[in-house]
């Protein structure tokens, strides 16, 4: 314990065109200098990425998309591959979002494979997983989180998984101002860590990072990373304006 760096990742979601990214981080770097201890990671949306890779030349900032199609090229009008993720400069992408899962009806089939594919060409998938409300009321949320991690991380190298970061993100948290509790927060990355461990080992387990996200704020970001399975923060709403989000990553690092 406690060797697993702290990771804080800006999820924009569909915000900022060119000339907003830009101007967010030319303002975020200079909130954030000097910062250390915290891996600090920033997921425009694509049509950003060459910009705000552009802009944060000479930070130690990663960069991450916010999806991507399994396979490296070929026919598949308008998806973009790990390569050309790579292509790009980014070292994360996120997968399995809860927003694609429902918009855009990904499965966990497909989510296997596109983390089979970001392992494949070298990039580090930050693994979005997390119940819904009904499921939640109904009692199901370990259940809904074992189906998920066991059908996602299927058939992964243990290497891979003790690399992975996986984002607790309880569904009916996202966007609406209602965060779970720290120890809410920490039961479902403790169950999550302790799925890993029965399914790779307890190393493995040990070493791959567990985020937390829904609503963390500069407010509550504290409370929530003191808790012994949370590594971490995916922010979405509140990672849009600079200072919230540098707040964020100020506060993360305890
Ligand atoms: P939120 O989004 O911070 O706006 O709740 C989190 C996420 O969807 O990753």
């Amino acid at each position: 314990m406690g060797k697993r760096e702290p990771i804080i990742a800006a999820n924009w979601k569909m915000h900022k065109t060119v000339a907003e990214a830009r101007e967010y981080v030319r303002r975020f770097r200079e909130l954030v200098e000097g910062f250390s201890g915290v891996e600090i990671v920033l997921a425009p949306p694509f049509t950003a990425l060459p910009a705000v890779r552009e802009e944060l030349c000479g930070t130690a900032i990663a960069l991450a998309a916010q999806d991507m199609w399994h396979e490296p090229l070929g026919a598949y009008t308008g998806a973009i591959s790990p390569l050309m993720l790579r292509d790009l400069g980014c070292q994360y992408v996120i997968i399995g979002h809860s927003e694609r899962r429902e918009h855009c009806k990904e499965t966990d089939e497909l989510i296997n494979k596109k983390l089979r594919a970001a392992f494949a060409h070298g990039l580090t998938p930050i693994l979005c997983v997390g119940e819904k409300l009904e499921d939640r009321r109904a009692g199901l949320t370990q259940a809904v989180l074992e189906r998920q991690v066991r059908a996602d991380l299927a058939g992964l190298a243990k290497g891979d998984v003790a690399r992975l970061v996986i984002a607790y993100e309880p569904v009916w948290a996202i966007g609406t101002g209602e965060t779970a509790s720290p120890q809410d927060a920490n039961e479902g990355a403790k169950f999550i860590r302790a799925l890993v461990a029965k399914l790779w080992d307890e190393a493995t387990a040990q070493s791959a990072r567990i985020q937390y996200g829904g609503s963390v704020k500069p407010e509550n970001i504290a409370a929530l990373m003191a808790e012994e399975n949370v590594d971490g923060a995916l922010v979405g709403g509140a990672s849009l304006d600079p200072a919230a989000f540098a707040e964020i990553v100020r506060r993360a690092r305890g």
